[in-house]
């Protein structure tokens, strides 16, 4: 296993990022989202992009096959940006699909073969009806001791929901807590999949029963609507409905260069100074579920790196694909000890105006969760709040110099962190 200290062979820069609008778009494909993105992200390079001087390009991308009948998906995005001949590689780790692409295009920079590399991430998910969403994304798990004994991924991650209640003495709470932070969060969030929060969301279901001529529900609070099992039905006991991601269209776009170059594209790049990437094995063979192996390697080895420690991080995106996971993440990550994710959230310190803010964007849960473009779209998160361009959700009252992206495959069988400074 990789142990000490390792660096990368050559700096690496973000110069842009940009990415399509996450939801369910019946008119589009995934080359209609990636164009999307892939403008987006050209139009955020401070002094132009000459989109020639790409080199070479690496696209997330779960499973285009399943999804739209469509695979051998990277030359496809690349020929759709006007990137032939350029080469087009498309990377697939289940979720962590564009996180590991990010990752393959640091080391093909570090590496000194190329200069200029286009990162991408792509799913077109809502074509299938949920059912068979359900099993596509089932063949992430393992085919034959999780999914053939039932399990789908609202269950697995609730079987990890399950023992950390069963651990650390708790309730669904903590759980209600996070998908109440992100939705708020995703409500300031116009590319969100999801752009209201649930209190926004709950009055407008009372005018719309009102306007029916239905009976009223008597929500005051979030919490009121989060356990009234009309609206917040379960999916896998204790995950409801307001605990998972949802099913979701989008892509993701950035544009990495050779740190010495990065002036010819903006003064105000990020620099990437810390990636680690790790695998695990299925839940069934972990000795503990309430914790991901590969995000703690994965983590090790991105701090390691950037020569930072979890206290020095500012704002991090973690992957949420569960309300559940977004808590063992925080563990994970080092900013709580095991167990206190549960009470941070219950005491909104991952709050936008908490001590840690945690998945500004809305998280996957609230901003979407298109499964091969969410690593990348966290970066893009990233990029505009250390810029100081996030818009109505921009964190005014700290200096954002230090930024965290965790990104999980499966229930972890991968997990790639990344940490981006601003000088
Ligand atoms: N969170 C909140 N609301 C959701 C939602 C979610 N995840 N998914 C759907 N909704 C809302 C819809 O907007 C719709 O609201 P409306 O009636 O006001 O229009 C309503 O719930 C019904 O939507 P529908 O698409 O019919 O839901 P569904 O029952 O088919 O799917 C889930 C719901 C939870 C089963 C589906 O989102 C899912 O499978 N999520 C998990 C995806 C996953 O496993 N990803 C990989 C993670 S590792």
């Amino acid at each position: 296993m990789l142990s000490g200290k390792r660096r990368l062979g050559r700096g690496i820069a973000v110069v842009g990022a940009g990415m399509s609008r996450f939801g369910a778009f019946k008119d589009k494909a995934s080359r209609d989202l990636f164009v999307d993105a892939f403008v987006d992200m050209q139009k955020s390079v401070d002094k132009g992009l000459d989109i020639t001087d790409i080199q070479s390009i690496f696209v997330g991308n779960f499973s285009s096959d399943l999804f739209e009948g469509q695979g051998h998906l990277a030359p496809m995005m690349a020929e759709w940006v006007g990137l032939n001949p350029c080469p087009a590689t498309r990377v697939e780790d289940a979720c962590a699909s564009g996180g590991v692409a990010l990752r393959q295009g640091v080391l093909a920079i570090a590496s000194g073969l190329y200069d200029v590399v286009l990162v991408g991430g792509v799913e077109k998910m809502t074509n299938l009806p949920t059912e068979r969403v359900t099993d596509a994304l089932a063949a992430a798990s393992d085919v034959l001791y999780e999914a053939s004994a039932g399990f789908t991924f609202p269950g697995l991650y609730a079987a990890m929901a399950t023992a950390y209640m069963d651990k650390y003495g708790l309730g669904t709470e903590p759980f209600m807590h996070v998908a109440i932070k992100n939705h708020k969060n995703g409500g300031l969030n116009p590319k969100a999949q999801f752009n209201t929060s649930l209190k926004d969301l709950l009055e407008a279901r009372k005018v719309r029963a009102r306007d029916r001529g239905q009976p009223v529900p008597e929500w005051k609070t979030e919490m009121d609507f989060l356990n009234d099992p009309a609206a917040n039905p379960l999916v896998a006991w204790p995950m409801r409905l307001f605990d998972c991601s949802p099913i979701t269209d989008g892509a993701a776009c950035l544009l990495l260069v050779a740190e010495e170059i990065a002036g010819n594209f903006t003064d105000r790049p990020l620099r990437l100074i810390g990636s680690g990437q790790g695998s695990d094995s299925s839940l069934l063979t972990r000795p503990d579920i309430t914790t991901i192996g590969s995000a703690r390697v994965a983590a090790r080895q991105a701090y390691e790196m950037a020569g930072v420690a979890s206290s020095d991080i500012k704002i991090a995106e973690v992957h949420d694909c569960f309300t559940i996971a977004e808590l063992i993440a925080t563990e994970d990550l080092g900013f709580f000890a095991p167990g206190e994710g549960a009470k941070a959230a219950l005491e909104g310190r991952t709050a936008r105006d908490g001590e840690r803010p945690i998945n500004t964007s809305g998280g996957l849960k609230s901003k979407g969760h298109p499964v091969g473009a969410s690593g990348v779209g966290q970066v893009v998160e990233i990029w505009h709040q250390m810029r100081g361009e996030a818009g109505d959700r921009q964190l005014r009252d700290r200096d954002i110099n230090l930024a965290l992206a965790h990104n999980v495959g499966g229930t972890g069988n991968t997990c790639v962190v990344h940490i981006f400074e601003r000088r």
